[in-house]
């Protein structure tokens, strides 16, 4: 399991300044997803004020575009670990209250304040939902939400079935870790909508979208998978990010291209 300071690390002084390019688009298309569960339940109605924290909110993508949608009624708040995240955050949403902060804390944040909508996208890879869960359902009213949109324990299976090689594993300094040491992430909507109904959610939107990822070379993978940020505290564990020429010559003749397929699940959750 990635430590918190190796995850501040990295979010910090690796994928801050990159994260917004979003490299395959996936992380624009997930949002987008939970944007259209939010519509589809109607709560893009611009006459309702809305209070919402996103918990891992990095650059404030997510904010960025209920803003979009809502107006001057959304009321943004927002916790990240890495100050450099928030720093893009709140350039994008100007009146957006941020703290730096462990988003597993939930409960020493903004006390006394109730959400209508928490969300946690791309964070429970960090801060499993077991976690998250009794904090948000203290903090959301009867009625309130939780959008959650994240990778399951099924996503890169042509990466993970690439660990089975030993040669790879020593060649990359895999060594024994497994992707499911690191990333902590649900098995699948199934178990995202049973810890949502055991801490008072019902499942009201719930959809699993698997984007194709090709990375045709290794430079091309670790522009995803390091600087993107999908997979930094890892790959940063194995020393990848130092990897020479000869060894990157040598990956690209003998593990890419890699063709492989995300799993992401976008569930929207409402509060008995
Ligand atoms: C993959 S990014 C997702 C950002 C944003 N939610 C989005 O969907 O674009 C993960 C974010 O979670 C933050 N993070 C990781 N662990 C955290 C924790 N324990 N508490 C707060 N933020 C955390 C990272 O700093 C990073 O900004």
């Amino acid at each position: 399991m990635s430590s918190a300071p190796a995850v501040q690390h990295a979010y910090n002084d690796v994928v801050a300044s990159h994260y917004d390019l979003d490299p395959q688009g996936i992380i624009g298309q997930s949002l987008d997803l939970g944007i259209g569960q939010l519509e589809q339940e109607g709560l893009l109605d611009p006459s309702r004020g809305w209070r919402v924290l996103d918990l891992g909110m990095g650059t404030g993508l997510f904010l960025g575009k209920l803003r979009t949608r809502a107006g001057d009624r959304l009321e943004p708040f927002g916790i990240d670990l890495a100050e450099n995240m928030l720093e893009v955050a709140r350039r994008r949403l100007p009146d957006l209250n941020a703290v730096a902060g462990d988003a597993g804390e939930l409960d020493s944040h903004f006390p006394g304040l109730t959400f209508d909508c928490v969300c946690t996208h791309f964070v429970t890879g960090f801060v499993p939902m077991a976690r998250l869960a009794p904090q948000i359902a203290r903090r959301v009213e009867p009625g309130g939400y939780w959008s959650l949109i994240g990778g399951t324990k099924a996503a890169y299976p042509a990466l993970q079935a690439r660990g089975n090689s030993r040669l790879l594993r020593r060649l990359t300094g895999a060594g024994n870790r497994k992707m499911d040491d690191t990333v902590l992430n649900p098995a699948d909507l199934r178990e995202v909508a049973d810890t949502m109904d055991a801490h008072g959610f019902d499942l009201c939107r719930g959809e699993t979208f698997e984007p194709a990822l090709t990375f045709n070379t290794f430079d091309e993978f670790m522009e995803f998978g390091y600087r993107g940020g999908w997979l930094t505290p890892l790959l940063e564990s194995m020393g990848l990010h130092r990897a020479g020429p000869i060894k990157r010559w040598v990956l690209d003749r003998i593990a890419f291209p890699v063709h492989d397929q995300h799993n992401i699940v976008v569930a929207l959750g409402r509060k008995r």
